[in-house]
């Protein structure tokens, strides 16, 4: 049977991921910082008999060594700090965990030969003004005394690692490049997922700095498609994918989309992150992928519309009371 790694198992994308790999018959060990008790994202896998899951850094060395099996074919690697206000509070943590954990695991997989799928971000972009953006565009990012391209550069850093490794051993590797996954399940700190967690519990919704910055939201189950694709496609080897939804929409417009999916009459209150962060924030206006690699050379694209996407989600959230208690 074949059996696969997945760390950050009980973050949003990694425990959609699991339940898709579950149902498709793989044997799925996961690695988490949260106990598996307290991981409700892992309410439906964790009584599978094909899931099996420890919790720890991936900082520990002998946590991975634990978790680490020679037999799996991929290590999915979705462990990370994320999320603006995370980084802006803790940009050191971030870098640790980023490299101090996916070097310990590019060294088992290399001697293992096992393939490695990482997950990156449009963030290594930056504020580069020029999109749709390829894979191969430019990284234009800001100073480093702003915390926000810390992520960004975190990221990057792996990706180097990988290509490096690639091209140095051969050890298979694929990176995806995720642009604003949204989705049920998501921590309630993002806007989509902000603005549904608010909405049905009566609270106003926040929008930074007007809402007119726009972005590109990729729904959980096209991106967990797009992931497995990548991760098994032969094609797909030493590469680096955009899996985005292409249509851009305003920050504004989908605020109001989830007021009105969530049959709110709130407004959303005004934030100023020039007040709220300071110096150390800086926004990215427009941010948009060009995925015709992923179309090509993996058969994806994203399918589910924003529309859609959010209705869903909202309908999961008002299923599951847990999540806006
Ligand atoms: N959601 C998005 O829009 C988006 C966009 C770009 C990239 N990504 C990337 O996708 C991946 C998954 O993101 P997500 O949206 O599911 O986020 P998430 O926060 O829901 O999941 C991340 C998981 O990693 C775990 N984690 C953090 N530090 C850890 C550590 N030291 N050891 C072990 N586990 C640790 C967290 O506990 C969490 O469960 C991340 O690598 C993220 O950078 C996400």
């Amino acid at each position: 049977m074949n059996s696969v790694m997945v760390t950050g198992a009980a973050g949003m994308i990694g425990s959609h991921l699991i339940d898709r790999l579950l149902a498709d018959g793989v044997v799925v060990h996961g690695l988490d910082v949260v106990p598996l008790e307290r991981a409700n994202n892992l309410r439906e896998a964790r009584s599978h008999a094909n899931f099996h899951y420890i919790q720890g850094d991936i900082r520990d060395k002998a946590t991975i060594e634990r978790f680490f099996r020679p037999e799996a074919s991929t290590l999915y690697h979705l462990a990370s700090v994320v999320g603006v206000r995370h980084y802006m509070e803790d940009p050191l943590s971030l870098i640790d965990i980023a490299i101090i954990g996916t070097r310990n695991f590019i060294a088992l997989c290399e001697k293992h030969d096992v393939r490695i799928l990482f997950t990156s971000t449009s963030e290594v972009y930056g504020r580069n003004p020029v999109v749709p953006w390829k894979e191969t565009d430019d990284r234009v990012l800001g100073a480093t005394s702003v915390d926000r391209w810390s992520y960004a550069t975190s990221k990057a850093l792996i990706e180097h690692m990988l290509f490096g490794v690639y091209r140095k051993s051969g050890m298979p590797m694929s990176i995806v490049r995720f642009f604003n996954v949204y989705g049920p399940r998501q921590n309630p700190i993002y806007v989509v997922s902000q603005s549904i967690y608010r909405a049905l519990r009566n609270e106003a919704p926040e929008i930074y700095d007007g809402g007119r910055q726009t972005r590109c939201f990729t729904y959980v189950g096209d991106v967990v498609d797009g992931v497995i694709r990548a991760a098994t496609n032969a094609n797909a080897v030493g590469e680096v994918f955009n899996l985005g939804n292409p249509a851009e929409v305003t920050i504004a417009e989908v605020v109001d989309m989830c007021l009105r999916h969530s049959a709110s009459s709130l407004t959303a209150t005004a934030i100023e992150t020039g007040k709220k962060y300071g110096a150390v924030y800086e926004d990215i206006e427009r941010r948009v992928p060009d995925v015709s690699k992923a179309r090509e050379r993996l058969g994806w694209q994203a399918t589910t519309e924003v529309e859609t996407g959010i209705a869903q989600t909202v309908a999961w959230a008002r299923a599951n009371p847990w999540y806006l208690a």
